[in-house]
């Protein structure tokens, strides 16, 4: 396949595409044995060999980014409205055409999964796959021991369904008003933790996902800040 320099030198994360007609123009890059002077050339992905300052580049054309969702952002990818994840992107990762797999809501904190991978995010979601999402909440109500059990077995949320088996860990509690808790459930129903937790007479007062499969948030990221997962991290999400 053919494309053109600039386009593969971006999906590199050389830089933007104003960075990189500057590169080019400044005679950094070499695509095979030739100097390359113009952004538009075409090169094969699959074959031609292209170099910055000496170094060779690896193409990606897909990439998965962890992002700390911050409050006040929905995960779409276009809002007439609302200000979308997307708009917190750095402009070296514009032109991946990203979308978030999967959906918090706009009150939600926490681990986004951003990608361009259509396959893969397919995957993550279908309610086959049963991926753990664990989510940490405050919640206003009463949460005692017996809700473990009640959690585990499967909850009959509001419009009827009752939910897979999910796991409570209540981490305070004073068993009246007030409570912290980390849940895992492992299907996406729209609003879950929060029907679940309306099904037992409670309220989450804050919503943040700690986890999905087996990768925690990095807490290092600040609202808002993403990360580029490695191939070892991404398999911790789907457990192969
Ligand atoms: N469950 C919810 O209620 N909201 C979210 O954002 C994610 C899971």
């Amino acid at each position: 396949m053919s494309m053109r320099l600039d386009k593969f030198l971006a999906d590199c994360g050389i830089g933007s595409r104003k960075d990189i007609k500057k590169i080019i123009k400044s005679g950094a890059v070499r695509v095979n044995n030739s100097n390359a002077s113009s952004p538009d050339i075409h090169i094969d992905e699959n074959k031609d060999e292209v170099f910055v300052n000496g170094r060779k580049t690896e193409y990606e054309k897909y990439i998965y980014l962890m992002m700390n969702k911050p409050k006040g952002y929905i995960s779409a990818t276009e809002d007439k409205y609302k200000k979308t994840v997307l708009l917190l992107l750095d402009e070296k990762y514009k032109h991946f055409d990203l979308f978030p797999a999967g959906r918090l809501d706009i009150d939600t904190e926490g681990f986004l999964l951003l990608t361009n991978d259509g396959n893969f995010a397919h995957n993550i979601l279908s309610p086959k796959k049963h991926i753990n999402k664990t989510y940490f909440a405050t919640i206003e109500g009463k949460i005692l021991d017996e809700h473990i059990k009640l959690f585990e077995d499967g909850i009959i949320i509001d419009d009827g369904y009752k939910t897979l088996g999910a796991h409570l860990e209540i981490l305070k509690s004073d068993n009246e008003s007030y409570a912290e808790i980390l849940l895992t459930i492992c299907e996406g129903k729209f609003h879950q933790v929060k029907r679940m937790f309306e099904a037992i007479g409670a309220k989450v007062t804050y919503l943040k996902r700690t986890k999905m499969g087996n990768l925690e948030l990095d807490e290092s990221l600040e609202y808002g800040q993403v990360k580029k997962l490695t191939k070892e991290e991404i398999l911790k999400i789907t457990g192969e």
